[in-house]
């Protein structure tokens, strides 16, 4: 059992069972030519702002553990009683109802109503969330908004309703203060978010990080091998937030010993490690040009059955198709993630939901089916080689 405790001006995190503590957050208050913030009204505001815990929790859905909120807190106090703490730029990726959100917000706020939090999130749920479900029925971004209102943090949040995987890359290189990553578990979204925070954050930066148990060397072996790496929550372990930090930080960067929140300040090496990446970066065109012949054939073979009227092709045809969607997907948009290239991503995306959309007309309105294969899969393929041909002359 972890307890948290206050003495003195620390806050620590006691393990009964054994009586370790770990000081999380210690109040040194600030002081500058214009504001002075003394140590005791900050803990005073603390103490209060943890008070609200169970009422947040109660109406966020709240999983995010009171112990990981003082974790998460602490780093925000610690940062902004250390250095600047105003004008402060921070971006949450995944909020979900807003638990995180509002301790996020509120840390800031206490130290300057110029602190703004960007919370970026579908509001769609992922796989992983519990809770997911609950997005069926109820307008999650509504839910969201009301409750931040609620809580007076409102006028301290701008939402961006996005996909990471998009979102991010609009967002201005080197702007953000601090970053918390919290959003798809799985590896390759995990791997993304985090090398686009180290884009996005500034040098000296605070990124931060949820749902990581151990550092990667910790986990049980065989949790690292095969497709495990890319689960979440197996075995009681983030196996993709943990496997895709150890990818691209190794050991370098620092875990509370009760908590489930990492963290990392960005120097310019992390910045360069992704020039490095980028320059290193020799994807296997042999590979991707089999995909494309692969994808050619499929779309053809579909075509000649479908015309020739063997519907006993339905089977093979259907597995073709969804195949090739997801082989185009897990193929191609890492390697547009990697070259930049959100042209061809977007044509990817549109390629790949053509032809979902043909397996899915071709299993119930038949019928349709050849006119959704000549006006959206043969078109976008097309249009998709032209580009993905055109980035190779680049
Ligand atoms: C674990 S919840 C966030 C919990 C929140 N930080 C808290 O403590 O209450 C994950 C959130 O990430 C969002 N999400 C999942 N995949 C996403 C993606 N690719 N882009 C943006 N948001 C995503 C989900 O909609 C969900 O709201």
């Amino acid at each position: 059992m972890i307890e948290i405790t206050f003495q003195n001006d620390e806050v620590k995190l006691i393990n009964t069972q054994n009586n370790v503590s770990e000081t999380v957050l210690h109040f040194g208050g600030i002081h500058n030519n214009h504001t002075t913030i003394s140590s005791p009204k900050l803990l005073q505001e603390y103490i209060h702002m943890l008070e609200n815990y169970s009422t947040i929790q109660k109406y966020t859905y709240g999983e995010t553990t009171m112990i990981d909120i003082v974790a998460l807190t602490s780093l925000i106090y610690n940062e902004l009683m250390a250095g600047k703490h105003t004008e402060i730029r921070a971006l949450e990726v995944g909020s979900w109802f807003g638990c995180s959100s509002y301790f996020f917000a509120n840390s800031l706020k206490t130290f300057s109503d110029s602190n703004i939090l960007f919370c970026m999130d579908t509001w769609q749920g992922s796989p992983d969330t519990a809770s997911h479900n609950i997005a069926n029925f109820e307008n999650a971004f509504e839910h969201f908004k009301s409750v931040m209102r609620y809580a007076g943090v409102y006028e301290n949040i701008k939402p961006i309703v996005c996909d990471s995987t998009v979102g991010m890359d609009i967002l201005q290189d080197d702007y953000f203060d601090i970053i918390f990553v919290d959003a798809n578990h799985t590896y390759d979204y995990v791997y993304q978010d985090i090398i686009k925070g180290i884009r996005k954050i500034k040098v000296g930066g605070l990124l931060m990080g949820h749902d990581c148990e151990c550092y990667a060397d910790e986990l049980p072996p065989h949790l690292l091998h095969g497709d495990n790496k890319h689960l979440d929550g197996i075995e009681g372990y983030h196996t993709g937030v943990i496997k895709a930090l150890d990818d691209i930080f190794g050991r370098s960067y620092s875990r509370f010993n009760y908590s489930l929140v990492w963290y990392k300040r960005i120097t310019q090496e992390d910045k360069d490690m992704l020039l490095e990446m980028d320059l290193a970066y020799n994807y296997d065109q042999e590979d991707i040009l089999q995909l494309v012949d692969t994808m050619k054939e499929a779309i053809q073979f579909i075509y000649q059955n479908i015309t020739e009227g063997k519907s006993d092709m339905l089977q093979i045809l259907t597995l073709d198709t969804v195949q090739a969607a997801n082989q185009l997907e897990k193929e191609m948009v890492p390697l547009c993630e990697r070259l930049y290239n959100k042209d061809l991503k977007i044509k990817t995306n549109e390629l790949k939901s053509a032809l979902l959309d043909f397996q899915i007309t071709y299993n119930n309105d038949f019928p349709r089916a050849l006119f959704v294969l000549e006006s959206r899969v043969i078109e976008s393929f097309n249009i998709w080689l032209e580009c993905f041909l055109e980035s190779e002359k680049k």
